[in-house]
């Protein structure tokens, strides 16, 4: 094997020269850990292909020595999918960076996989469109990597995942082969929708190397309205009553007392109240005249309401937005969290929150527990702190009590290395064997990021 190793890396350098395979340690370091910081690894290379021909080339290299290979691209994958395991190669597609102008007549865009979604963003309100998809690792999460996790983020409510947003692909197969489908057609009922298939599918596989993105009307009036509440119930209960008189709205998204009052400390800025709270769901609606007002009635209407802030202009927008999105941040500065991302039906919802940080506390004392999301499609992220990296106590304890409570054990993340143990916790044993076949036909060796999203072989 390591013979066949130094054959591929030799090769490979051929392929994408020599300073697209590095192995110096203190250049490959950043590939080998995640984001959080709590999931690490080890590899023989980073290679770094600079077109599809590349990737195509070096998978073909990978596939015929039985080497694995993890795809990776922003790296800000919050559940240990995009950096290796267990000395697998890492296969970075940060190079793939062309963005083609936008289709005006089709409402698209062709992107490479190593865009950034706020490349993308850019180029689309420039030229008076927007992308649906909005995430605050906005600047360095790639197309690629959203579609590989099939990325949620704050406005799901009103556009869908990734996987709406994906019209075509281009994708690299394990053995080299390339499937191409990027003409943009948005209807084409000609068998199974294999571009659909890769959204999520955590770079198992195939390997996007591009996308053809649907984009949508840019609202010319955003709203953002903060509302607060003493008692969580009472945030929930506002939360179904924008949605029924706001039709503009298109992000819904709650955190707690204990969260805003991290991300004041950590960053030195002012709470958003004279008092403090213990609920609050930030409204950001927008469209083509107004919504101020609509948002105003709704909240006229909200008797719990303990106060509200309002904000037009986009510097106090952004200052709203902070306090839900430095979340991720703060909670880091704490040292690497247990990132638990799950989604509960309504009905579940208000027990969820009430009973979840004793659960926590039953299985980890010391731990600190903090609850925030996209509260518009019941997306809770259980952030919890003081808990040893390998410990799995936490999120077992967790995750059966979400399924207990009909929920997923992941609502956007994906499943990562992090929550491979618990796949089956919501995917039945008939799912699974149909995933395996999948994966089977399109990496029959199984060199695609072999150690995440499926349960270990039986
Ligand atoms: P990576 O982290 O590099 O990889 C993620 C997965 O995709 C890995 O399994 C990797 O192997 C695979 N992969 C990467 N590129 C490819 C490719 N070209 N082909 C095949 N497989 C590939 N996520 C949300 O859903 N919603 C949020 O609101 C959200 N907010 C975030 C905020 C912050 C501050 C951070 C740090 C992360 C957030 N995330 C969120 C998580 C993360 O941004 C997403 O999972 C994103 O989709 C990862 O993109 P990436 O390019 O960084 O992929
Ligand atoms: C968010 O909604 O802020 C992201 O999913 C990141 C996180 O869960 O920390
Ligand atoms: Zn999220």
């Amino acid at each position: 094997m390591a013979k066949d190793l130094d054959d591929v890396l030799a090769r490979a350098v051929e392929v994408v020269g020599p300073p697209n395979v590095v192995t110096d340690a203190e250049v490959v370091a950043p590939y080998t850990t995640d984001w959080t910081g709590r999931f690490h690894g080890t590899t023989p290379a980073v290679v770094r292909p600079g077109t599809t021909g590349e990737v195509a080339a070096v998978l073909a290299l990978c596939n015929a020595a039985r080497v694995p290979v993890v795809p990776q691209g922003g790296n800000t994958g919050l559940v240990g999918g995009g950096v290796p395991r267990a000395h697998e190669l890492v296969l970075s597609l940060q190079r793939l960076r062309h963005l083609d102008a936008v289709d005006a007549r089709a409402g698209q865009v062709t992107a490479q996989a190593g865009v950034t979604i706020g490349a993308v963003q850019s180029l689309a309100r420039a030229a008076g469109w927007d992308y649906g998809v909005d995430l605050a690792a906005r600047d360095s999460a790639t197309v690629g990597g959203t579609i590989a996790t099939n990325a949620g983020g704050v406005r799901v409510l009103r556009y869908g995942p990734t996987r709406r947003q994906v019209v075509g692909y281009e994708a690299v197969l394990a053995d080299g082969r390339v499937l191409r489908r990027l003409d943009g057609l948005e209807k084409d009922n000609t068998g199974y929708d294999l571009g659909g298939l890769l959204c999520g599918s955590e770079g198992t596989l195939a390997i996007v190397t591009a996308a053809r993105l649907r984009l949508v009307a840019r609202p010319s009036h955003t709203v953002v309205a903060l509302l607060a509440f003493d008692r969580v119930d009472d945030a929930l209960d506002a939360v179904g009553e924008s949605r029924r008189c706001v039709d503009t709205l298109q992000a819904i998204e709650f955190f707690v007392r204990g969260g805003l009052d991290l991300v004041c400390e950590t960053f030195s800025i002012p709470k958003p109240f004279a008092a403090d709270h213990d609920a609050y769901v930030l409204l950001e609606a927008a469209a083509a005249t107004d919504p101020t007002p609509a948002l105003a009635a709704c909240a006229d209407r909200l008797a719990d309401l303990a106060d509200v802030a309002v904000a037009t202009e986009p510097e106090r927008r952004e200052a709203l937005w902070r306090y839900r999105e430095a979340h991720t941040e703060a909670i880091n500065t704490l040292g690497p969290p247990h990132k638990l991302d799950v989604t509960l039906p309504p009905a579940t919802m208000s027990t969820f929150l009430a009973r979840v940080p004793d659960v926590v506390a039953g299985v980890a004392p010391r731990a600190r527990t903090f609850l925030f999301g996209h509260a518009g499609d019941g997306n809770v992220h259980v952030n919890v702190t003081g808990v040893d990296p390998d410990d799995d106590r936490v999120t077992d304890a967790v995750l059966r009590f979400v399924v207990e409570l009909h929920g997923s054990i992941s609502a956007e993340h994906g499943i990562g290395t992090a929550k491979r143990p618990w796949v089956h916790l919501t995917r039945t044993r008939e799912e699974l064997d149909v995933f395996r076949a999948i994966k089977r036909a399109l990496d029959p060796r199984g060199i695609l990021n072999p150690n995440v999203l499926l349960p270990a072989d039986r």
